[in-house]
């Protein structure tokens, strides 16, 4: 028997990620081959043709699993009944700025949809904020809408874990899928911090610590770091356009796995509510390791912090809570 659809919110279709994404979804790469699915497509109405067009190609691909599809600037009809949001609406970087720089277009997108969200949304709706800048858009989003529980609300920093990953297996000279449990810890900005000091590679002989088989730790402490958090500035610079076909995978990435679950023994990056572990202050929004089950997310526990990654963990708090309040005095201007 075929399953119910689930409705999936896209904000900012009309755009480049959006444009990547809504295919995805609807061949069932975010929830599964066997995974109906219905759209709802949010845009601005000067952005409102392009919109149109992107319905048009929808219906034209003839996507078996998608159900249905809508397409509207009116963010009650868009928010209403919907199970997954996926925020990507927004205004992206440009060449040589931070992403915190979008921080005043953004936020207050933020804060009229969280609202929206709250009250029109499917009540146990999961929330995905891609628009940047991520973590703080998803803290904003939470407060403004109080009673969507805070286990649901999170942003992407999976596209930082994938590209962690792809560093390494080029590194060793393996597919990427050999390599596993990175950790991209903070603020998805250039403060973040990539950890591959628990990290695995599945070798001819066995499963071994990535700091072993790579066996320089100055590459690991240094370049690795540096070519994750500047990733997304090389692609501007190389592109004129921020990412998009990594960024919509990675957001299916995130989904699945929040969805459908973890593999056993493996862990993924998400941008989540903090419960003050590992010292991250409460509330914040902050990528930590995750495992998920039957659709929720927990933090694992009891991974050895040494002086080094304290540092930059620390670092990215800070830039967080820096970004916290810069976003409120944007609303308040
Ligand atoms: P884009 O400019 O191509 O598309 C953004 C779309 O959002 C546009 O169609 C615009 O009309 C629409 N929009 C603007 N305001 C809106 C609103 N109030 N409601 C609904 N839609 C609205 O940008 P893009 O390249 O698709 O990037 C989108 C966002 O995602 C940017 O903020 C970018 O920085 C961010 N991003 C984040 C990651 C990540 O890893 N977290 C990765 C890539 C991009
Ligand atoms: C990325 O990481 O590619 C996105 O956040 C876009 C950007 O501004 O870097």
């Amino acid at each position: 028997m075929e399953k119910d659809p689930v409705t999936v919110l896209v904000t900012g279709a009309a755009g480049q990620v959006g444009y990547a994404l809504v295919p995805l979804i609807a061949r069932g790469v975010m929830l599964g081959p066997d995974q109906p699915v219905i759209l709802h497509m949010l845009g601005i109405e000067l952005a409102k043709e392009a919109l149109d067009a992107v319905k048009m190609e929808l219906i034209d691909a003839a996507f078996p699993l998608l159900k249905g599809v809508i397409a509207t600037t009116d963010v009650v009809e868009a928010c209403t009944g919907v199970d997954i949001a996926v925020m990507v609406g927004g205004f992206p970087r440009k060449e040589g700025m931070e992403r915190r720089d979008v921080m005043s277009n953004n936020v207050s997108i933020y804060k009229a949809q969280a609202s929206a969200l709250e009250k029109h949304a499917s009540a146990n709706c999961k929330v995905l904020v891609v628009a940047n800048p991520a973590n703080t858009n998803a803290f904003i989003l939470k407060e403004f809408a109080p009673s969507i529980p805070d286990k649901n609300i999170t942003c992407l920093t999976r596209l930082d874990h994938n590209r962690a990953l792809g560093q390494i297996s080029e590194r060793l000279d393996v597919h990427v899928n050999k390599v596993k449990n990175v950790i991209i810890w903070g603020n998805h900005s250039s403060t973040q911090y990539p950890d591959a000091s628990h990290a695995t590679v599945t070798t001819d002989s066995g499963e071994m610590s990535v700091t072993k088989a790579v066996s320089n730790d100055q590459w690991l402490k240094t370049e690795l770091i540096a070519t994750v958090q500047q990733r997304g500035a090389a692609i501007i610079q190389a592109r004129k356009q921020s990412s998009a076909l990594s960024a919509a995978s990675s957001a299916c990435d995130h989904i699945r796995d929040w969805v459908l679950g973890t593999p056993k023994g493996s862990w993924v990056s998400m941008g989540v509510y903090s419960d003050g572990s590992y010292g991250i202050p409460a509330g914040l929004i902050y990528s930590f390791p995750v495992t998920c089950e039957k659709g929720e997310w927990s933090i694992v526990q009891g991974l050895k912090i040494d002086e080094f990654s304290r540092t930059k963990m620390d670092a990215t708090t800070n830039d967080l809570i820096e970004e916290k309040s810069l976003a409120y005095s944007c609303l308040n201007e």
